[in-house]
């Protein structure tokens, strides 16, 4: 084989090859927007091979490089691992010829004799004994492994994985199907167990659980030098998560003392929060203090901010009213016209209701005037299951709806983790348009998300009455 011939002849077999991803089993429907915006922040799209199975633990990808799925694994916290897939098929003799037909030269760097190696064994759904993954191993003896086996510190990590389906209750002697490849890396499923709020030096009632901060990161393509802000920042989960990926982070939030690390304490056995019980110590704690720009105390419904695109990205958890209250300022707009019996005195009052589709609306219309065009707004939705419908998730002219992904919280009640992107500038225009246009406000029947909530608890029995939905329990 000329020279020319042997390099068009490796970048092909380069070109197509394929990586089997292996997926966490929980958060289902956050794994395929999670992995579409990382590919996308390396500007490729997302190719599946034929007959993608969404809930599956296993997906194929391909027109990949090892590059790109590398730089996934350094950022996913859906997947657990990813290997370059030599062979797969629905039974072991499938997978012998399959891996048959891998092109030798693209084994060979992986198999020379002065190179150490080990093979795995990994059973989705299934618990084999010792044994049996020995004669597994045993079995694949038709790869051409020329060195020598070393299980504590191998140059080359193969892995041998059987998939026996998703029901518990049904699980087949003989796999569904079968993959074998070489380990490439690990996904950042460590991240939730370092970050777990239990540990968190400063905490609330409703501090995002960690894993859920970090896919609200990936989903919103945060990255290295971003300016992030969160309206709604409580004890800065988000801030956390966005400023482990490099970004700059800032928050506001209508609580004083939330933004002042005072008050009652969230913890048990702790009356009074602590000095230094603050959203930059929350940072430090991880390491990412230098990326902390400040937060402040402010009511979203108000934007301090001066016009213009700012942020690259806003993620963020609003209230649902369980529990925290849906509150704002009044203004002296809204000063409550004097009765005939108050002295002639104006009342302008501290706190109003605010109302779930107005506080939406104002968030939208915010990420519209305030995102670089191209960032991303992430933000949960609470809703009432039985009401559900897509069309009531808001819309803007300027915002593109990328993804919505359910997370139920009860039987009755959910939040949806909904991700837009800026794909149009703020015009006056936009506001007659969100004034006239019925798809714009569509949240509003429900806004009484509380009511529904608690009365759906009181009309049922079940092991979650009476329990708001509790964020750490995630
Ligand atoms: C669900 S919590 C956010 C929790 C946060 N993600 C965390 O990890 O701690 C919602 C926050 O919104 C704040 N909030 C309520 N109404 C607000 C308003 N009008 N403007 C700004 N913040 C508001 C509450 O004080 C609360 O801290």
């Amino acid at each position: 084989m000329s020279s020319r011939t042997y390099n068009m002849a490796l970048h092909c077999s380069r070109a197509c090859r394929q990586y089997l991803l292996h997926l966490a089993q929980d958060n289902v429907e956050f794994r395929l927007p999670e992995i579409k915006a990382l590919l996308s922040l390396r500007g490729q799209p997302f190719c599946p091979v034929e007959d993608f199975k969404e809930k599956s633990p296993f997906w194929l990808l391909k027109n990949v490089s090892e590059d790109d799925v590398r730089g996934i694994m350094a950022r996913t916290v859906c997947a657990k691992s990813v290997f370059e897939l030599w062979g797969h098929g629905r039974t072991h003799t499938e997978l012998q010829s399959s891996l048959e037909r891998y092109p030798k030269e693209d084994m060979a760097p992986f198999l020379q004799e002065d190179s150490t190696y080990k093979i795995n064994v990994y059973t989705f759904n299934k618990t084999l004994e010792f044994q049996d993954r020995i004669k597994k191993i045993d079995e694949l003896e038709y790869l051409p492994f020329q060195g020598k086996v070393n299980l504590k510190h191998p140059d080359h990590v193969f892995c041998l994985l059987e998939d026996y389906g998703t029901d518990p209750n049904n699980i087949p002697d003989e796999p569904f199907h079968v993959y074998f490849g070489r380990w490439i890396a690990d996904g950042q499923r460590e991240l939730i167990r370092s970050h777990s709020v239990k540990k968190r030096h400063f905490i609330g009632n409703t501090s995002m659980d960690a894993g859920l901060s970090f896919i609200m990161a990936n989903h919103a393509r945060v990255k290295s030098h971003d300016l992030v802000y969160d309206p709604f920042v409580g004890t800065g989960s988000l801030l956390i998560a966005c400023s482990h990926f490099g970004a700059y982070v800032c928050g506001t939030d209508i609580d004083y003392n939330t933004i002042h690390g005072i008050g009652k304490a969230s913890r048990k056995n702790q009356k009074w929060r602590g000095p230094d019980e603050n959203i930059r110590a929350n940072l430090r704690q991880y390491g990412r203090e230098q990326f902390y720009l400040d937060v402040l105390v402010s009511d979203a419904s108000k934007s301090i901010w001066r016009e213009g695109p700012l942020f690259n990205a806003i993620v963020t958890d609003p209230p649902y009213g369980i529990r925290e209250s849906t509150r704002r300022t009044g203004s002296q707009k809204e000063i409550i016209k004097p009765s005939e019996d108050f002295c002639g005195e104006s009342h302008v009052p501290v706190s109003m209701a605010y109302h779930l589709s107005d506080m939406l609306s104002d968030l939208l219309n915010f990420a519209a005037r305030y995102l670089v065009m191209g960032g991303r707004l992430v933000y949960w939705l609470p809703i009432y299951r039985p009401e559900y419908r897509e069309e009531i998730v808001p819309l803007h002219p300027c915002l593109s709806l990328i993804s919505n992904c359910e997370q139920t919280l009860s039987s009755h009640t959910s939040r949806r983790l909904i991700t837009m992107e800026k794909t149009k500038e703020f015009e006056a225009s936009d506001i007659m348009s969100l004034l006239q246009d019925s798809r714009y406000s569509p949240y509003r029947g429900h806004n009484a998300f509380r009511e529904k909530y608690f009365s759906g608890i009181t009309k049922r029995s079940g092991k979650d009455e009476g329990k708001a939905p509790t964020k750490e329990d995630d």
